[in-house]
């Protein structure tokens, strides 16, 4: 997490079973929270393939494969595992706050509250 950085509540823990992922609201480029076996991650929410959302795809381990060409990504390094995904995807960091799991998003990152 950099100065720049603002934690931004992704959801409670009860609402990130393990094995799910879920896309962070007020973010944008939007992020997706993963719950891998109890530790939670946060990567960009859209595919470097052709911009699919990437918490709607399956999670299989710590991998996340998108729903709509199968690349799979590294939930923990964000890294591109499969074709036809090439580049890797953002890594942030996360937290867990009051029961709440947040992740370090930029400034720029966070749309406010009355554009929602
Ligand atoms: S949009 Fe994700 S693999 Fe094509």
């Amino acid at each position: 997490m950099s100065d720049t950085d603002t934690w931004i509540s992704a959801c409670s823990t009860a609402d990130l079973e393990p094995g799910t992922g879920l896309k962070v609201p007020g973010t944008c480029p939007p992020i997706a929270v993963f719950n891998i076996d109890g530790e939670y991650f946060a990567i960009d929410d859209t595919c470097s393939h052709a911009e699919y959302s990437l918490a709607e795809g399956y999670v299989d381990g710590d991998t996340v494969e998108c729903e709509l060409h199968y690349a799979a990504f590294s939930v923990k390094t964000g890294a591109a595992l499969t074709a036809p995904a090439t580049e890797p995807v953002g890594t942030y960091s996360v937290r867990v706050h009051d029961d709440q799991i947040q992740v370090a998003a930029t400034q720029r990152c966070v749309i406010a509250e009355s554009r929602l």
